[in-house]
């Protein structure tokens, strides 16, 4: 039977529905909202018009009450009401109780549509250089990993069969490498993120003098978005393009998941999964189980999935806002936690991940040199062709060779005696301290926002 109960003109399950997760999800966001509401006040305090929107000293008020919610929301103690619906008109309600009418001007000149996307880039910014460290350690380990077993021969696969002599130092070093692309992938993204939305307000603008490029430089964006329709109608795409970035590292970890369950098979036996990484069963008292690995798999898919949800929620929303785009903030959020918990875990196993080299030279089977033979062939002046058909008609004579000389004998550019672990390195170095750099810049933007604190000028500014 339907209820017809009422908060203010609102029914109450319209309200529950339209309010939808954002009470517990926006609390995620409460440091990012009061950074927003610091800049712009700041910003409305320097607005040419007389009298101006706000004093200094109502400025030095609204943040120092803006710092006194950001330290409940770290003690948990901040909460979004369901009449308050978000985050946003949460913050608004706290600074109108503790400063009367001075809390009721911060909205001067802006929506909440500008603030929740504002909010959501520096919550991107924040997890997606969580991601980004998480990516750049993890391809340290694997990289580690790979130097320390350079010289162990592992037998390389195609079609899943035993194809040529290979090495676990060219295997691990290979998902390194992987993570390093997507490494790319979350900086473009980054990139694409980095611009301020805010002064957008509905999505049209305003029509007061309102410095867009000061709020932007003053939360430490690289620049403002120009348009104020697409800094607003950008959101979900942009969500859509952060989770993409991060289901390509997602898809590294699922195909290396994929091969550790594989290989630390007792049928292969190259790896031994860390026994504090595997899980026993309850009637079996045998089992070692890879369900870390698993479930990793699984999350994989469910990255991918968050990224195909939120493209599907904007694929059809027309221009400007539109509420759709309130249902993106549930996979935006769940894609971070479930991709940067996967890296940090696919860490810790590879880092205690152990090789078997005596298993690993004993798959070595005489057919797998096939190829070098045939190679060896040519040396002597046979065309390759030849050389192949002769070995293919001979494939029984192949005697044991020894893989290790097998894969010394690469040494190119890239293959298993021809590794650039030094180049590797410093590619992973370079990456991991472009993620500390810029997440330096954050705090120091955030700190000096939200004490108030004078701002030093913005890079690129020539003074
Ligand atoms: N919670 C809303 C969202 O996430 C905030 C913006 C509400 N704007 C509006 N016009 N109803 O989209």
């Amino acid at each position: 039977m339907r209820r017809n109960t009422t908060v203010g003109t609102v029914d109450a399950e319209v309200l529950a529905y339209t309010a939808g997760q954002d009470r517990i999800l926006d609390l995620a966001l409460v440091e990012a909202d009061c950074m927003g509401t610091a800049a712009h006040v700041r910003m409305l305090a320097a607005m040419p018009v007389e009298p101006p929107v706000l004093k200094a000293a109502e400025v030095e008020a609204v943040t120092a009450e803006l710092a006194r919610i950001v330290e409940d929301s770290r003690a948990g103690k901040f909460k979004i009401t369901l009449e308050d619906q978000d985050v946003h008109l949460a913050v608004e309600r706290r600074l109108t109780a503790k400063l009367g009418d001075l809390g009721k001007r911060v909205h001067t000149c802006r929506s909440r549509n500008d603030q929740v996307a504002v909010d959501l880039r520096l919550f991107g910014k924040v997890r997606l250089l969580d991601a980004m460290q998480a990516t750049a350690a993890l391809a340290g380990v694997l990289s580690a990993f790979a130097r320390q077993h350079r010289k162990i021969p592992m037998v390389g696969r195609t079609h899943m069969q035993p194809a040529m002599p290979s090495s676990v130092g060219l295997w691990a070093s290979a998902w390194a490498e992987s993570l390093l692309d997507d490494f790319s992938l979350l900086m473009a993204a980054y990139d694409l993120n980095d611009q301020c939305p805010l002064g957008s307000a509905a999505s049209y603008g305003v029509p007061l003098p309102i410095d867009r490029q000061l709020t932007s430089d003053l939360l430490g964006f690289a620049r403002p978005v120009s348009n104020v329709l697409h800094a607003n109608q950008s959101r979900g795409k942009l969500e859509s393009v952060i989770l993409s970035a991060l289901s390509q590292a997602m898809l590294t970890l699922s195909r290396l998941a994929e091969d550790l369950i594989l290989f630390s098979m007792p049928e292969f036996g190259y790896f031994r999964l860390p026994a504090e990484y595997t899980t026993g069963s309850s009637i079996m008292p045998q089992k070692r189980n890879p369900d870390v690995m698993e479930l990793l798999r699984a999350k994989a898919a469910k990255v991918m999935a968050q990224a195909s949800v939120t493209a599907e929620i904007v694929r059809a929303a027309p221009s400007g806002y539109n509420r759709d785009l309130q249902e993106t903030k549930e996979p935006f959020m769940r894609g971070f936690d479930l991709a940067i918990s996967s890296l940090r875990v696919m860490t810790a196993v590879m880092s205690a991940l152990q090789v078997d080299a005596a298993a690993c030279r004993r798959a070595f089977t005489p057919d797998v040199f096939a190829t070098d033979r045939a190679l060896e062939l040519v040396v002597g002046g046979m065309p390759f062709r030849d050389a192949y058909r002769e070995v293919k008609a001979h494939l029984g004579d192949l005697k044991d060779r020894d893989p290790d000389a097998a894969i010394a004998a690469k040494t190119h550019l890239g293959a298993p005696a021809g590794l650039d672990f030094d180049g590797l390195d410093a590619r992973i170095e370079e990456a991991a301290r472009w993620a500390d750099d810029e997440r330096a810049d954050f705090e120091m933007h955030r700190d000096a926002l939200l004490s108030g604190a004078a701002l030093p000028e913005p890079a690129g500014c020539g003074g």
